[in-house]
């Protein structure tokens, strides 16, 4: 961690608890550089971080005061009530292109969907790349066609294992980055036409892969805390017989909600009693802030109805594009679509994944990552609650990296969006996670950059652009 967001972490600890009391007056530039033996530079960015979360503020000619804090939970966004009725999927093309407006790589990333590459490994994964393709043996490659590379499959089953969750090596297989397990789990168990049931907000992509296979989407009420409305889903279920519940049950991607055990457990026994498989998206699983991982609903499926997917895109590698699916009933459907479409995920990536997981290093990776990420979330919901309106909630999720932030009513996000770009900065409008254009007051925002300076002062950007209505 930089010197001076080390600097700014001490001095918001010793606000949090009270050490340092509201109208106190910070040292000054100079007498703190002198004092620590950081340079002045250092001692002003700290300032200007803390400022930047409305912990602190400069007053003319004085220095600068610790504020008075606001409440420090922020209000919880409200339960999303979708129609009940199946919607036909035709958004394709507009998430394309709300999507490319967020990929730009100059502007400050608040919609992106990955951390900062900083944060990742990316030396010891290189380094891990090229050993194993310096010992990988040409006339070997065709052993790592699908299902995948046996090591890897192993290590990533022993991972499970370490957490408690019984998955099978031989049952999982290798693919293009989760998003490719998804697509083929779904594809495995629906015809076109039918329908299947997503989360009410739900991942885009989610929306265009139901569109691609031709299947309807009824969306169910999902909580920003516990994840999918069990009754809501109940009822669904009743009145469409979907052929399939696509949904993550843990740090769900835009709400980061996370669904307890015992309605995980309720949920696989709901969709055991009328054998409808799940499709559980789990990318983020392994970005948890408790000291436990939340175990995901495949670790209850007695049946083998949950599809389980996955990937390292979130925490360790996304350009590798290695994800995986324990599909339970469908493995051997899914590991024949996946030959049918590409053969195999890169044989290079597999091995270097397999390099690097041996290597023994990835569990302290991660434990700096939340780390990371825990303060990184609680820097970006104090910038928001300081240039905010009054009345816009915020999630304050346990784990990944996203925020779900609802401004009040009559706020339209699709038009901040473009005000926004127009300060190259990227945010993720609501309306890219309904089947319709609904949560048009709402928008996702990535707290994986912490390393980049110009993330918060981008948040005032935001408040300010929404105080002057966009
Ligand atoms: C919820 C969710 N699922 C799946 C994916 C795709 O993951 P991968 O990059 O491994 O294909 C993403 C990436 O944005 C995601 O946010």
């Amino acid at each position: 961690m930089t010197l001076y967001k080390h600097y700014a972490d001490e001095l918001a600890g010793l606000i949090a608890d009270g050490s340092l009391q509201p109208g106190e007056r910070l040292p000054s530039v100079r007498e703190a550089s002198r004092r620590r033996g950081y340079s002045e530079m250092t001692v002003l960015r700290a300032y200007h971080r803390l400022e930047a979360r409305g912990l602190i503020a400069a007053r003319q000619r004085s220095g600068y005061f610790v504020q008075a804090q606001r409440q420090r939970l922020p209000l919880k966004p409200l339960l999303s009530a979708p129609p009940a009725q199946a919607t036909r999927i035709d958004k394709g093309e507009r998430i394309h292109a709300l999507l490319g407006a967020i990929r730009q790589s100059h502007i400050v990333p608040l919609g992106s969907a990955f951390p900062s590459p900083h944060l990742l490994p990316l030396k010891a994964l290189h380094a891990a790349l090229s050993r194993s393709v310096r010992r990988l043996d040409p006339m070997q490659t065709v052993v790592d066609l699908s299902p995948g590379n046996a090591e890897l499959r192993r290590l990533i089953a022993l991972r499970y294992r370490g957490d408690g969750i019984a998955i099978d090596a031989d049952g999982l297989v290798i693919t293009d980055g989760a998003l490719e397990a998804l697509n083929l789990c779904l594809q495995a168990v629906t015809q076109p036409g039918d329908t299947v049931i997503i989360e009410s907000p739900t991942f885009y992509a989610s929306l265009q892969a139901l569109e691609r296979l031709r299947l309807k989407a009824v969306e169910v009420p999902t909580d920003p805390d516990t994840g999918i409305d069990l009754d809501a889903l109940d009822s669904a279920i009743r009145r469409h017989r979907p052929a399939a519940v696509w949904l993550m049950s843990s740090f769900q991607n835009p709400l980061g909600a996370t669904m307890p055990d015992a309605r995980k457990q309720a949920l696989v026994r709901l969709l055991a009693a009328q054998a409808i498989p799940l499709i559980e998206d789990d990318v983020y699983g392994e970005l948890h802030y408790g000291p436990i991982r939340p175990k995901p609903a495949k670790a209850w499926d007695a049946e083998g109805l949950v599809l389980h997917c996955a990937s390292f895109s979130k925490c360790l590698a996304p350009g590798y594009r290695i994800g995986w699916a324990a599909a339970g009933r469908w493995s051997a459907a899914v590991e024949r679509l996946k030959l049918g479409s590409s053969l195999s995920a890169a044989v290079p990536s597999q091995r270097a994944l397999a390099d690097y997981l041996a290597g023994g290093r990835y569990g302290r990776h991660l434990r700096t990552l939340r780390e990371t990420l825990i303060a990184a979330r609680d820097e970006m919901i104090d910038a928001i609650q300081q240039h905010f309106p009054a009345g816009t909630r915020v999630t304050r999720p346990d784990g990944g990296y996203f925020l779900w932030v609802e401004l009040p009513p009559g706020i339209d996000t699709l038009a901040l969006q473009q005000a926004a770009l127009a300060h190259d900065i990227s945010l993720a409008p609501g309306a890219l996670f309904s089947a319709r254009e609904d949560f048009s007051h709402c928008l996702r925002i990535n707290y994986g950059h912490p390393d980049d300076p110009r993330v918060l002062p981008a948040i005032a950007t935001l408040g300010a652009l929404i105080a002057g209505g966009g």
